[in-house]
Parts: C-alpha cells; structure tokens; sequence
C-alpha cells in the first residue's frame, strides 16, 4: 500500500506551483491574449511575410486590439487601435523604441551602424541627428527640388510618347523607375537607370537586398536551430548579397574621392556624408561603414514606399471618376494654364492633399510600419509588457477600424477636408509614417515627391483604361514584401490635356 506520506509529497510541491502561479497571476496583470501556439514554434506555423497585416488583422477581430502571438521563442504583441498606438508611442515611447535584432538585418546594416536598424539610445540619437540636420530635413528637401522636377519632366516626355502612338502605359513601371531614379540621383548624386550592365548590376544586388530584408532567419526566432539557415543556404546567399552591395558601395565612394571628378551637377548625400567624414565635426566619428548602412537605409526606405503609394493613389482615382474629376478640376483651376505646376502652385490644393491623406490611409505602403521591441517592462492596454517584446502596430488595421473612421471602407478624400488629422504622428488614428521618435526622418520628403509627381500627372494628362476595362475590374491585390505593392501592373492610356 501506498503511504500517505508519500502522497502528500507528491501533492504538496504540485499544490504549492498551482499556489504561486495563482498568487502571480493576481499580482501581475496577465499577458495578453492570444491564439495557441505549438511547442517551440510558437505562432510561426500560423503566419506568413505575404500578407501579415491581413493575418494579424484577422487575429484582431478575434482576440482584440491588442494580443499576444509567439515567433518561435519570442514573444510579440500586436496592437490594431488608435488608443492603443498613443499609448505605445506617446506614453511608453522611450520603452518601446528599440528594434528587434533579425539577423539579415543586422548584416546589411554594418551590425546596426544605420538608423533603421540601431538600438535605441546615443548612438541611435546621433546618427538620426546627423541624417536630420544633413541630408533628410527640410532644407536637404528642397535642395534636391530640381532633381525631382528634371526627372519628373522626364517621366511626362515619355508618356506624351505613348500617348502619340496610343501605346498603354505601364503605371507601375513607369512610377517604380521614376521613383528609383529620383532617390538614386538624390542619394549617389547621379542615376543608374540607363540601359547596360551597370544598370542591371544595380537593380539585382538592390532587389535581392529587399527580400533578404524581409526574409525570415530561423536563427531570429528559435537560436538554436540556427544551423537551418546554413543548411538551406540562406547565410550564404545573405553574404553574398552583403559582399557585392559592399564592393558597389566602396566603388561608388572611390568615385566620389577621386580628384579627377567630374563636379556632379548636383551633389548627393553620399557627398555630404564623405564631407562630414572628413570634418569630423560632430562627435560621432563617422567611417565608410556608417555611411554605406545610412546609403542603405535611404535607398530601401524610400524608393519601395513612395513608388508604391503613387500606384496606389492612380489605382484608387481610377476605381474612383467622381473623385479623379474632382481633383483634376481643382488641379486645373487653381494652377491655370501652366505646363509644369512648381512646389508653390501644389501648396494650394486642398482637395489633391486630402486626396494623397486618403491614399495614406487606405493603402499605408508599410502596413505594420517596422516592428519596435521593448527595452523595459510598461504596462499598454492594461497588460504588463516584459522588456525584449516584439511590437507590432497594425497601421492598415487602425487605419480602418470603425472606432476611428466612419465608413473606413469608403475612398472619402472628403472626410480630410473639415478635419486638422494629418500624417506627421500626432494623430494616432493616421500613422502610416509611424510616430513617436522612431517616426520616419522621410516623411516631408516623401510627401514633396507624392504632392508633385501627382499634380503634374494629373495636371497634363486625362487617364482612360484600356479597352474593356471597367473601373470597378481594377483589382487591390498586393505584393508580399516590406513595402505593399499592386501586385498586378495598373495599365492606363494617357492622353495629353487639349
Ligand atoms: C511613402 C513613403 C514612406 C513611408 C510610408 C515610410 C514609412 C516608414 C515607417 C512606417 C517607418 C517606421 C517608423 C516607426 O518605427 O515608428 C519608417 C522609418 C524610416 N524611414 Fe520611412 N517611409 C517613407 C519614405 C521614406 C523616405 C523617402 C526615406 C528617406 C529618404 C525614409 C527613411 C526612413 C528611415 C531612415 C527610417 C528609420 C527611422 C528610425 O528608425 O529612427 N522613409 N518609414
């Protein structure tokens, strides 16, 4: 028989474990709550890079605007509400400005020299303060204004082209390398859009720099299966892709340095950068790896971003007449006869601002914006959030929750007209450049591009779809990736205005 002794030793440590768990679970708020995840891999089995913010959104309805989900061995939290997102970025933001450390990342970034990717802290300050000061603010925005109008003005040659010979035009196309070669002559202070190899050598190693961006490394999730990555090449081809942009940058900087030069037209960031190298005026001593993770950072936060949200703006006037005549009308009133509308004749159109706000809203090219980690414990949403949690703040979400929005659905640049909501990361219910000190340095930037490359195409051209298409055929389908793009090309006629 068994002795009761022994019972009550088996029982009490399982009495005592219950007993605590109990007392803890009084004491600290619970963690959110969540879908179950399996041993080890957490959610992982659940999500994917293609569409997450449409998969945490789904998760939302569910669970609520914030909740728990596990990558591998890391916890995240996921938040889908505008209350929510003031209380991480206005609240808790020092706490919640780190960035997770992903492996890819981390690589092409010179181990975190960037301000993407850097820790939250002085380094982070003085490399943000330097791009701010140098090369991202508003005087560096208008600085590079007649870079932006040449190749814009560019651009329109081409599709006067099209129009004359009635040839459809590939929007996506045609917006991807007007925005590529913007940012390129803005950051190298020349392009490399013209056909050849140098061109194709670009486009490969920035391509392959994207998807090893957002591509998912067993090693950030569940360490130690690290060796998986190595297994299935993926470290390989990281460094690879690693070793060539390195080579191109070095390249590009001995170029830069070279004494029998060609003073460029215009000088780009790359210029300033090797300029404030030299000066070592401010007290970070900037070396060639810091300025290629900040080449990094402009060319990949950038190009993706604003050529995505120019497609969409085109796709959504185009499944919207009323909206698209309301606007040019505005555009063609108010600028006059002008061939080329100029920065100051954009500042006055308050319908085209309401028009790109809506775009932002609906279509935010970085749904999730970029994901936070926290540094310490805070609480958010009433829930205790230990330090080294992964933050997701579902911006397409929050963009289009009922709570914020009425008819979110509807494309209504209306609903900006009467309203001061603006995107600058006040207005928590529109953050689709993110908020807090973390918000993109890019916003007055992007927002410049957007305005002007919109009033001018909209300005000169009246748009039709080809043949047979109807505006309510045009589809939303995105691409998987860091920025959302269409995924299928936006095909229009451009015909000249008379
Ligand atoms: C439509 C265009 C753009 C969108 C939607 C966009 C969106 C974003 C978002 C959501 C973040 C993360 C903010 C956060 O964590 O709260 C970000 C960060 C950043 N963006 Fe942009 N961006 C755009 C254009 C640009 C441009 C034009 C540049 C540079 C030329 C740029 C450079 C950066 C950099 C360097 C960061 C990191 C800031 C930091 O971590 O401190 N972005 N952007």
């Amino acid at each position: 028989m068994v002795s009761p002794v022994l019972i009550l030793c088996l029982i009490l440590p399982v009495l005592f474990l219950f007993f605590f768990q109990y007392r803890r679970t009084l004491k600290n708020p619970p963690f959110p709550p969540g879908p179950r995840g399996l041993p080890i891999i957490g959610n992982l089995h659940q999500l994917d890079n293609s569409n997450l913010y449409l998969q945490l959104y789904h998760l939302s309805q569910k669970y609520g605007s914030i909740f728990s989900i596990r990558l591998g061995l890391r916890p995240a939290i996921v938040v889908s509400s505008a209350k929510l997102a003031r209380e991480l970025f206005k609240d808790n933001d020092p706490e919640v400005s780190d960035r997770p450390k992903c492996f890819g990342q981390q690589r092409l970034s010179y181990d975190g020299l960037d301000m993407i990717f850097s820790q939250y802290g002085q380094f982070w300050r003085e490399i943000r303060k330097i791009c701010v000061v140098h090369i991202l603010g508003t005087k560096s925005v208008s600085k590079y204004y007649s870079i932006r109008v040449f190749e814009l003005k560019r651009m329109m040659k081409k599709l006067y082209g099209h129009a004359s010979s009635s040839k459809v035009t590939n929007l996506n196309e045609m917006l991807m390398s007007l925005t590529t070669t913007i940012i390129c002559r803005i950051v190298f202070g020349r392009g490399y859009d013209e056909e050849g190899a140098e061109r194709s050598r670009f486009h490969g190693m920035f391509n392959e720099c994207q998807a090893m961006w957002a591509t998912f490394f067993v090693s950030d999730y569940i360490p130690f299966l690290g060796w998986v990555d190595k297994l299935t090449g993926l470290r390989a081809r990281l460094e690879k892709n690693f070793k060539d942009l390195d080579k191109f940058y070095e390249e590009v900087l001995a170029e830069c340095i070279d004494p029998n030069r060609k003073t460029p037209q215009n000088e780009g960031m790359i210029d300033v950068l090797i300029q404030l190298k030299k000066e070592s005026s401010s007290s970070l001593k900037l070396t060639n790896n810091h300025i290629k993770a900040i080449l990094m950072d402009m060319l990949l936060g950038a190009t993706d971003t604003t050529s995505a949200t120019a497609v969409w703006a085109m796709t959504a006037l185009l499944k919207n007449p009323r909206v698209m005549k309301k606007v040019q009308e505005e555009i063609r009133t108010l600028g006059g006869k002008k061939e080329f509308l100029e920065d100051h004749d954009v500042e006055k159109f308050l319908y085209l601002k309401a028009v790109i706000k809506e775009v932002f809203r609906l279509y935010p090219a970085a749904p999730t914006l970029v994901a936070r980690e926290t540094n310490k414990a805070c609480m958010i949403g009433g829930y205790e959030i230990p330090a080294k949690t992964i933050l997701y703040v579902n911006a397409w979400a929050i963009h289009r929750n009922p709570e914020s929005w009425k008819d979110p659905e509807e494309f209504l640049p209306e609903r900006f007209l009467d309203s001061t909501v603006d995107f600058h990361g006040n207005d928590f219910e529109l953050i689709p450049f993110g908020a807090g000190r973390r918000i993109c340095p890019g916003l007055h930037m992007a927002a410049a591009s957007l305005h002007l490359i919109l009033a001018n195409i909209l300005n000169s051209f009246d748009w039709e779809l080809p043949a047979g298409v109807r505006p309510e055929d045009i589809d939303e389908e995105m691409l998987p990736g860091l920025a959302q793009h269409k995924k299928n090309p936006l095909y229009v006629l451009a015909k000249p205005r008379i």
